[in-house]
């Protein structure tokens, strides 16, 4: 018997709150071993013994987190950044109103066949028919699955969004140029949408709520409480939105509800603003204002993230909640790992992040090897985000349409 087979059997004589326990020491284990650079890893582990450990994330009403970054005046108010000044521009006039713009009155069953959040074949649930009874397609237990994952994803979005509502606002505080804080200021608004509307399509249509996942925690976390602004601005704007929008333009091609789907074509274009708003700014601070060693530092740390990002969002909670009793963690993660719909959603995420982080300067001929060896140089030519518009972003998408996720799995 294998090691990791041997620690799941022994974590599977524990009583369920000690496995729960034991679990979360797992995580912030596995996070020692995944994180390759130690400079990177130190600076993660104060997070990361708060999500995973104290589990501050499930801890109840405050979550309280220490900001100490320094608020930035410009008492002569001149216009300094003509790409930002253009953004705040086109922000304002692309502001909406989610009690307008959506129609809520329309009917979600997230178990209605004809009309699922997540196709079928996203999951792929053959895999998982070894390790438990067969769920046929289209019964109540795998719709009821399938709801659940697709509800778990969208609680994440929410917890993220306010990340991304409460990051914003600090950076809005902090950049030096005076055209930023106009633009963040109309981030901030949008950030504050978002959250109204993913919490409004939860409980309101799906009347449920995942708790935070630890390792999306683990990042806020850290991000929060870093002083630097600008390494809130690559996790946050780069990192996060970068995930985001994968995550979102993905289940924007895949899902048959109308309200969902109309919710994300708003959102995306948001987020598109966004993600532009952090390279424009990131690139020229990196360009201009950091030593070689701090240069360093961030390319490392973005790499390092991303990796966290392709590997650890396995949806744990739903396998606490359906398939505990049935497979072990390890295998779990492989399921998930090589379902179609992760392997698209990996693709469409990397395909974002990865000339985001060349435009900005993070992919240096020393930084190509790591990609490469990751197997993500691949995705170095396409556009960044100061190419495309959300607009494009979404005929991209449409073009697209659903594909064949059978054939995405790698
Ligand atoms: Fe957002
Ligand atoms: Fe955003």
């Amino acid at each position: 018997m294998s090691q990791p087979d041997r620690a799941n059997r022994l974590l599977g004589l524990l009583p369920p709150h000690a496995q729960s326990r034991a679990a979360a020491f797992a995580e912030a284990g596995g996070l020692v071993t995944e994180v390759h650079n130690p400079r990177v890893l130190v600076g993660l582990l104060p997070s990361a013994a708060r999500g995973f450990l104290l589990q501050r994330g499930k801890q109840g009403v405050p979550t309280l987190m220490q900001a100490s970054h320094q608020a930035h005046f410009d008492w002569s108010y001149s216009s300094d950044q003509q790409e930002m000044r253009e953004l705040y521009r086109r922000a304002k006039q692309n502001q909406w109103d989610a009690e307008v713009a959506l129609d809520w009155s329309v009917d979600v069953d997230p178990l209605n066949p004809e009309r699922p959040i997540l196709p079928y074949e996203f999951f792929a649930f053959e895999r998982f028919a070894k390790y438990g009874p067969p769920l046929p397609r289209g019964s109540r237990e795998e719709l009821t699955l399938r709801a659940d994952l697709a509800t778990w994803m969208l609680s994440q979005f929410l917890h993220g969004e306010q990340g991304a509502l409460l990051a914003s606002a600090q950076v809005t505080e902090s950049v030096q140029w005076m055209d930023g804080k106009f633009y963040g200021a109309t981030q901030v608004m949008d950030e504050a949408r978002h959250v109204e509307v993913f919490h409004r399509y939860l409980s309101t249509k799906l009347g449920k709520l995942y708790d935070v996942n630890d390792n999306l925690f683990v990042i806020i976390d850290a991000l929060m409480v870093d002083s630097r602004w600008d390494m809130k601005f690559l996790g946050m704007q780069i990192m996060i939105e970068g995930l985001a929008l994968g995550a979102f333009g993905l289940l924007y091609r895949m899902t048959e509800e109308p309200l969902l789907k109309n919710l994300l074509r708003y959102v995306i274009q948001d987020e598109a603003r966004h993600v532009h708003y952090g390279v424009i700014a990131l690139r020229e601070h990196y360009r201009t204002a950091l030593s070689e060693r701090e240069l360093r530092e961030r390319q490392d740390w973005a790499f390092e993230v991303a990796l966290l990002m392709r590997n650890r969002f396995m949806a744990h909670e739903i396998y606490e909640e359906h398939y505990a009793h049935l497979m072990s963690r390890a295998e779990w993660n492989q399921s998930v790992q090589e379902s179609p719909g992760m392997s698209e959603f990996r693709h469409t995420m990397f395909e974002r992040l990865v000339p985001n982080l060349a435009y900005i300067g993070l992919l240096d001929e020393r930084m190509k090897q790591h990609y490469s060896d990751a197997g993500l140089l691949r995705y170095a030519g396409g556009k960044d985000a100061s190419q495309l518009t959300g607009e494009q972003m979404l005929s991209e998408l449409e073009a697209r349409g659903r594909g064949d996720l059978a054939a995405a799995a790698e």
